[in-house]
């Protein structure tokens, strides 16, 4: 039977990090909304359930309740802060608003070390708070467990019912211990053994693929990207020949990858691969756009009806395969931030138009990032491909601000091409999530020679980032900046100054557009 274990998002920021944390413990789980219904809880069959934390105060009117089941279930429960005021409150416990907010840092004292949520762990433990409420009353039955200076009840349980609190953050890395403490959790309470591995996944997601694709055939569109290429290979492993594989070259990639991405698929893994060459195409549709999100939604269309076309010339194809990841799938459902604004539409999932042929096969779907990448390398796919730094499905489209045209294409082919050989010189292509260079409709002034100049204004952009949730701006060393602005704006016709972009996300984000 699958171990899996479900996490009810109270909106906390750190939801997924609670996924994340536990499943780096080889534990599966889901993030359900904090208003999913018992028979989606039922469904996954959980041996246990987290409540995260959230914004809320318990006894504020509108907070999000507890639901029945958590408690009825029988199942072990771990709140965590929210989750854990939560828990006394509906218990019979006592939550008030605290006359200070504790936000940062803390050391708690251990004082129930028998207890299996602490077992093995130190006495004193150095761990992340951020809430406003705290517990003043517990429980009957329940004891404490911890406590620390500015936070009485840092920690509350009932061993017997296997219903526990946490005050502070396990899942953050601010929190050394979180990591052991949630996996005492999930080992002692929930009765787990850890088995969620790459490999376990693979055969679960193999059989998945032939229970829905059965003998028709599928179509799968690869970017070069990992998580196409990680579904390609799923999808491949699942049903051989009934998979084709289309690479589109829209004409906004960058310099030389459509030759190498082809040198891959064919070469390397043994795919086989239609090469669509749509540049023209797609150039005609975006002559004379401006704006991002009309230029992402036109792109999306696009793709989409090359793939309908070369499936009513080649099919026909039923099935879609793409390599959609867990947060394009959280995000997109608003869950647990029902009134977060659509920041950009993300044309593997929010820019899909309404009228399409296909029927989704998305493997990858329940996977992170990193979770993706090592599947990948499980199936055997090659460093470089797992590791390639992400790049957006519009391309180029969204790093030339302003209208695209050949010409600019051309232009920012040229000067990204500097960017990527000069960081991957300084072997800082690991250490570095995403760099690039951009096509501003600025033009400035210069002076080359003893002439004026008067020419475009390219960005450069390298950013560090653990999900791409969050970023901020690389610290490069100031010669590889001075080098890479000096061979730009000598190699590069129509260069006459570059600038670096010093944001982080938020507030700003990583792409331009
Ligand atoms: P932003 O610009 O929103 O980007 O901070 C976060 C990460 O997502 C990538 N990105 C995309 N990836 N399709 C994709 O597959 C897209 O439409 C898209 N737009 C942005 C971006 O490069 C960064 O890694």
């Amino acid at each position: 039977m699958k171990e899996t274990i479900v996490i009810l998002d109270f909106g906390s920021q750190y939801s997924q990090l609670i996924a994340r944390r536990v499943r780096e413990c080889h534990v599966y789980c889901e993030l359900l909304p904090h208003d999913a219904p018992r028979s989606e809880m039922d469904s996954l069959n959980p041996q246990g359930l987290i409540l995260s934390g959230g914004p809320a105060s318990v006894y504020e009117q509108g907070a999000p309740p507890l639901p029945d089941y958590v408690l009825e279930s029988g199942l072990p429960v771990l709140g965590i802060c929210y989750g854990m005021q939560l828990l006394a409150h509906e218990l019979g416990g006592e939550v008030t608003p605290s006359s200070r907010r504790e936000y940062g840092p803390a050391t708690v004292e251990i004082d129930a070390p028998c207890v299996s949520l602490f077992r093995d762990r130190p006495l004193s433990l150095k761990v992340w708070m951020s809430h406003g409420d705290r517990v003043t009353r517990l429980p009957p039955s329940f004891a404490i467990l911890a406590h620390s200076e500015s936070s009485p009840v840092a920690a509350m349980g009932n061993p017997d019912r296997r219903i526990y609190g946490l005050q502070f953050h396990p899942e953050v890395s601010h929190t050394p211990q979180g990591k052991e403490i949630l996996w005492n959790f999930l080992r002692h309470d929930c009765g787990c053994q850890g088995q969620w591995t790459a490999a376990s996944f693979i055969e679960e997601a193999v059989a998945g693929i032939q229970a829905q694709v059965g003998r028709a055939r599928v179509l799968c569109a690869l970017s070069g990207g990992v998580d196409s290429l990680v579904t390609a290979c799923l999808v491949r492993q699942a049903v051989g020949d009934q998979l084709t594989c289309v690479f589109v070259d829209h004409g906004l990639l960058r310099k030389g990858e459509g030759e190498e991405n082809l040198r891959l698929f064919r070469e390397t893994l043994d795919l086989k691969v239609r090469c669509i060459e749509a540049a023209s195409r797609f150039l005609a549709r975006l002559a004379g756009v401006t704006d991002p999100e009309t230029k992402r939604r036109i792109i999306g269309e696009e793709f989409i009806r090359l793939f309908e076309e070369e499936s009513q010339r080649l099919g026909p194809i039923p099935f879609l395969a793409q390599g959609t990841l867990y947060p394009d799938v959280i995000e997109s459902a608003g869950q647990g931030k029902k009134d977060a604004a659509r920041i950009k539409t993300h044309h593997n999932v929010g820019g899909l138009p309404e009228r399409m042929a296909f029927e989704l096969v998305e493997p990858l779907k329940r996977l992170f990032k990193d979770e993706a990448r090592a599947v990948g390398l499980a199936l055997g796919l090659p460093q470089v491909a797992v590791y390639r730094q992400p790049f957006p499905g519009p391309g180029l489209a969204v790093r030339i601000i302003g209208e695209v045209t050949p010409e600019r294409v051309a232009l920012l082919q040229e000067a990204d091409a500097i960017v990527r050989e000069e960081i991957e010189a300084a072997e800082l292509g690991r250490q570095v999530w995403q760099y690039f260079a951009l096509l501003t409709p600025v033009r400035s002034v210069g002076v080359m020679g003893d002439g004026r100049t008067y020419q475009n204004v390219v960005a450069l952009r390298a950013v560090v980032s653990e999900d791409g949730m969050t970023a901020d701006w690389a610290r490069l060393p100031p010669e590889l900046l001075a080098r890479m602005a000096n061979r730009i704006v000598n190699e590069v016709p129509g260069v006459n100054r570059v600038v670096y972009d010093i944001s982080s996300k938020p507030p700003a984000t990583i792409e331009w557009e």
